[in-house]
């Protein structure tokens, strides 16, 4: 039997590497984007984001002929699957706006091939399988939910290496087909309902972020009465219930997904009236977290904030990727810049335009400032030149809300390192 021939409907992030990890697994995929000038960019191999792996996978993908980027919907006539991958961005309740993936709905149903299996990838409102089969209007046309669990940063690892694999469908058959798509990689298969399926993203997410904001409570805990995060979360994260994954302390959570996803979780149980006060408080702690680090910076510059100048390493929301949506950094640059505090940063990859900050080289960003702040994981700041950096900053220290430097090796240099929950 042939390979199904899958159509990614949205070339962002997650339809982006869908479609090339799908080509590099031997299937025939096209990409459909309104966007011209974005199809005019992959098709020249380019990739429009920064995701390690991609830009390779996207050549390999372009030269075997099995992958290609097109704006012309007529894709949607031929393809077996058809996998949306479109935004659904925050309205201001919290609920995601579905308005564009009802849009691309209308405009495709009348051609989509009979037998056809529609398929929604990108996180979507619990329930919308049922508004998109109202849209499609089809009986010959299947629905499947496929929730996405890609990292920014090892989007192409995880897509390649998933835990799960999970299909939800009323439609047994279409499940099949959907799920046949992964034979090749490893992870449990989970078969459902399409409305689970959904939920199973948000509480992923949910859950990841009430973890994160459970454990930089601990790093406040151990900053205020003493104590080791690192040995707590060794000592918790060794209990096989708990695990030892997304225990490290932080700035607090960001991204593009977390702060969604929860405020969308929390937005829909308020709709139905329900009581939930455990993912509401997970973003409360957030709201709280980012409180603690203005006051750890405030302490360690020793001095009032207005007309004092801050060296921040990392603009990006965590290392990998040059995405700043929802980034710690530039809310600590914001609740700075709001006391008239300099503030000069600097990323490998992420570029924000504006006014916030200068941003330069990490080492001339260090130049006579008050406080260094390292607010993303980059190698390239664990790895830095602390004689360097020492010889530069105006006073010898170093908030590292990501705990990369060794307070050891910044001794030798002279700098005393701050790091959330750990005892300096
Ligand atoms: C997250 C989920 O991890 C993915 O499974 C999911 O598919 C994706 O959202 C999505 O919904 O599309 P992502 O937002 O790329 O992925 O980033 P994470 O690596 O999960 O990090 C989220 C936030 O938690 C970042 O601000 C990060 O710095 C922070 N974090 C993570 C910590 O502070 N400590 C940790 O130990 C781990």
């Amino acid at each position: 039997m042939s390979k199904p021939s899958i159509l990614v409907v949205g070339t962002g992030y997650v339809g982006l590497t869908c479609a090339a990890c799908f080509a590099n697994q031997g299937f025939k995929v096209t990409g459909l984007d309104i966007d011209e000038a974005k199809v005019d960019l992959l098709s020249s191999g380019t990739s429009p984001i920064f995701e390690p792996g991609l830009d390779e996978l996207l050549t390999a993908g372009l030269e075997s002929g099995l992958l290609e980027f097109t704006t012309s919907s007529e894709a949607a006539s031929t393809a077996d699957v058809v996998f949306l991958c479109l935004p659904t961005p925050p309205l201001p309740t919290g609920t995601p706006d579905i308005s564009i993936l009802r849009s691309a709905i209308v405009q495709y149903r009348e051609s989509l091939k009979s037998g056809a299996a529609v398929v929604t990838k990108s996180t979507v409102p619990l329930g919308t399988s049922k508004d998109v089969a109202a849209w499609l209007d089809r009986d010959d046309v299947h629905l499947v939910s496929n929730p996405e669990f890609l990292r920014e940063g090892s989007a192409i690892h995880d897509f390649l290496n998933p835990d799960r694999v999970v299909v939800g469908s009323l439609n047994h058959d279409a499940a099949l087909v959907v799920q046949s798509l992964y034979d090749g990689l490893p992870g449990e298969r989970i078969l459902c309902d399409p409305l689970s399926a959904e939920l199973i993203k948000y509480a992923a997410n949910a859950f990841l972020a009430t973890k994160l904001s459970f454990v930089n409570e601990l790093a406040r805990i151990c900053d205020e009465v003493g104590g080791d995060v690192d040995a707590v979360t060794h000592g918790i994260g060794t209990d096989h219930r708990i695990a030892d994954s997304f225990l490290t302390p932080g700035p607090g959570w960001g991204g593009s997904c977390f702060p969604k996803d929860v405020a969308g979780l929390a937005a829909l149980a308020r709709s139905s009236r329900l009581r939930v006060p455990v993912i509401e408080s997970a973003v409360e702690s957030n709201r709280d977290h980012f409180d603690h680090v203005i006051t750890q910076i405030r302490k360690h510059v020793g001095k009032p904030l207005q007309g004092a100048n801050v060296a921040m390493w990392g603009i990006a929301f965590k290392a990998g990727t040059d995405d700043t949506r929802s980034s710690p950094a530039l809310d600590i640059a914001e609740r700075l810049a709001a006391e008239q505090c300099q503030v000069r940063a600097a990323d490998p990859v992420a570029k924000v335009d504006g006014n916030l900050f200068t941003q330069m080289d990490m080492y001339d960003a260090c130049d006579a400032a008050d406080l260094l702040v390292i607010a993303t994981e980059w190698n390239e700041f664990r790895d830095a030149d602390l004689a360097q950096v020492a010889a530069r900053l105006g006073q010898p220290t170093i908030l590292d809300l990501r705990g990369i430097i060794s307070s050891e090796a910044a001794a030798e240099h002279g700098l005393t390192v701050h790091a959330l929950g750990r005892p300096h």
